[in-house]
């Protein structure tokens, strides 16, 4: 439960420490535990540790921009929706997967943060276009990874209001 209450995100990393291939293939196996509709499999992840296009990523937006600082990226892809059984459903099955990529990355000592993709679609575009997406298959967020380069704040109490919790009916 920690995990979860203590998952932040993190912006700034220690650009010493490299997170290795292996940490990225355990995240990838987290995303892919997530659930998704009636099982379906539309969700595929790209590990990305090439500098160069980290740097091309960081410019898709301006959120994009802390990538420029951070150690490696996995980038959340969704399948071609036309290939899938329930297509609607298929942003709660990337955002379950891109959750627990973010949890997973804390339960290692890593931090991470969301970087917001799809369905923006100029950010959408510009990304499938320097990770080689074509028919159909699209970016719907990139997680930015490394290890933090300071304590963060974790837990944030005010996050829950009560106004926010309700009994039986709203
Ligand atoms: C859909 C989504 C898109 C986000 N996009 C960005 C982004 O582009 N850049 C960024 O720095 N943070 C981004 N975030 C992280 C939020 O800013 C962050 O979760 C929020 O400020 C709450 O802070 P916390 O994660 O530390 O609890 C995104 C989060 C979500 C869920």
């Amino acid at each position: 439960m920690d995990i979860i209450l203590n998952r932040r995100s993190v912006r700034k990393f220690d650009l010493t420490k490299q997170v290795s291939e292996e940490d990225l293939l355990q995240l990838c196996r987290y995303a892919e535990a997530a659930p998704s509709a009636r099982r379906q499999k539309g969700r595929e992840y790209i590990m990305i540790d090439d500098k160069s296009l980290i740097e091309q990523l960081s410019t898709v937006s301006a959120g994009a921009a802390i990538l420029k600082n951070c150690s490696a990226v996995l980038a959340v892809i969704g399948k071609n929706p036309d290939e899938l059984l329930t297509p609607r459903m298929q942003v709660q099955d990337l955002s379950a997967a891109t959750e627990n990529i973010l949890l997973g990355a804390t339960a290692m000592g890593l931090g991470s943060c969301w970087i917001g993709i799809y369905p923006i679609e100029e950010r959408t575009e510009a990304c499938n276009r320097l990770l080689n997406l074509s028919n159909g298959t699209f970016t719907f967020s990139l997680v930015a990874l490394g290890y933090p380069k300071e304590d963060q704040a974790f837990y944030d109490a005010s996050k829950l209001e009560s106004s926010m919790i309700h009994h039986n009916r709203y």
